[in-house]
């Protein structure tokens, strides 16, 4: 167990997802995490400092003039015990005093004072995630390195608000904790300085008429993280993206794609590259006539017949062009035969490389790669194969990017 005796230090501020902060601590000490927490006084009218302290079975600290709690325990020795040091939820206010080193309370004294990776789960109303301010903040702190995850894009707790202000779920804060303890440090980090990296990521929507489109459950996980290791290794990095709901990495060139074919346009518009990985999960087929008005159900029991047509493979294509870059990885979306499908498509689409992931879902026996946080892929070149075990995407991205390093 990765968090097993590490002392994590959470901060709770004020919000409503203040809640999830006890079941977080609940999901750290299973892992073997070491929990004290600081909260705000906003996370108090929240949730009480009583039920925490149950919780991480650690005494709260709340109070930086406290006689008591800052000689026994002490703002700075906080930071210094922990190994990490968590801020979930992060509210809106919260993330403005840590941008601009404010310390007017413990929890923002600590985090002055902190000298240990700092992870940010923020939370927040959509607005207030999207305001120019907190944007601004947010780069700083990104600026500052500090380490986000979320927040996520859905309901919120007001009634008939939706958008990107959830906190993450506790599980995902997890091991986004756990990465964020066993990853590499940024110096370790394969080198592509002066290497211009082509990605595309997350599914392709092919309309059937103006409401209903064909697609699948790629969220650009694994593409993203791809875009994000190939930024911190210091390349350029275009990112062509599918829809998704994910927030881009900072310091790219974000493309933003809704079909195949708009995809394969964007591909070549950003050519020349050194290196290609194409993640995403391009739809096979698109309906041959869009319709301009919504498809009426009509009588019951007609079914309307689609008929498709094939979309032209961007892969291929690629590897098959002029300037084509030194390096193609595909990747292979299989649930039989792996290993067996995946050295079709490397010759079949003439890459250099292909990783093969197997994608049945939970419920047919696969581990939910496509959505989900983790993966199990098999490395496919002409010379023959390598098998990873499972791992994070964020994992199976360093590991990728490392070779890729080596090779270019
Ligand atoms: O997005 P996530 O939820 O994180 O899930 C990750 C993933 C499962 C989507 C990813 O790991 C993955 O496997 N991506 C490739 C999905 C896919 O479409 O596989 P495929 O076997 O159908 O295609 C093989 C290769 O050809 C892929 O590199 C694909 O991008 C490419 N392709 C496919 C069809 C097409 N018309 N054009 C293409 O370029």
């Amino acid at each position: 167990m990765v968090l097993n005796g590490k002392n994590i230090l959470l901060v709770i501020t004020g919000g409503i997802a203040a809640y999830k902060a006890l079941d977080l601590i609940r999901r750290l000490r299973e892992r073997g995490g070491v929990i004290r927490c600081v909260m705000t006084k906003g996370a108090k009218e929240f949730i009480t400092p009583l039920s925490v302290q149950a919780l991480c079975e650690n005494p709260v600290m709340d109070d930086l003039f406290n006689l008591t709690q800052e000689d026994e325990i002490g703002h700075i020795r906080l930071s210094r015990a922990a190994d990490l040091v968590i801020v979930a939820p992060a509210s809106a206010d919260f993330l403005a005093k840590m941008a601009h080193g404010l310390a007017d309370d413990l929890a923002s004294a600590v985090l002055l004072a902190n000298n240990k990776p700092l992870l940010v789960a923020p939370a927040m109303n959509p607005h207030m995630w999207a305001h120019p301010a907190t944007r601004r903040n947010v780069e700083q702190l990104k600026g500052d390195g500090v380490f986000f995850i979320g927040p996520e894009t859905g309901e919120m707790a007001e009634r008939n608000e939706a958008g990107t202000g959830r906190l993450s779920e506790p599980l995902t804060i997890v091991q986004a904790a756990e990465d964020l303890l066993t990853a590499p440090k940024r110096s370790c980090l394969p080198k592509l300085e002066g290497k211009k990296i082509l990605i595309t990521a997350g599914p392709t929507h092919e309309p059937i008429d103006p409401v209903r489109y064909i697609a699948n459950r790629s969220s650009g996980k694994q593409g993203y993280a791809l875009a994000e290791v190939c930024v911190e290794a210091g390349a350029a990095v275009t990112l062509i993206s599918g829809p998704v709901n994910l927030a881009p990495p900072d310091g790219l060139v974000l493309k933003k794609v809704e079909t195949a074919s708009e995809m394969l346009q964007a591909v070549k518009d950003s050519l020349p590259a050194d290196i290609a990985i194409m993640a995403a999960a391009v739809a096979d087929w698109r309906v041959d006539k869009v319709a301009m008005d919504k498809i009426k159900k009509g009588e019951e029991g007609y079914v309307a017949p689609l008929f498709l047509s094939e979309n032209p493979d961007i892969l291929k294509t690629l590897c098959a062009m002029e300037n084509r870059p030194s390096l193609v990885v595909g990747f292979a979306a299989e649930t039989e035969k792996i290993l067996e499908y995946a050295q079709i498509k490397l010759s079949k689409k003439g890459a250099d490389m292909i990783v093969a992931n197997n994608v049945a879902p939970k419920s047919f026996g696969g581990i939910g790669v496509m959505g989900g946080d983790r993966n199990i892929v098999h490395l496919v070149t002409a010379d023959g194969h390598e098998s990873w075990k499972e791992m994070t995407k964020n994992d199976v991205a360093k590991r990728l990017v490392t070779v890729l390093a080596e090779k270019i």
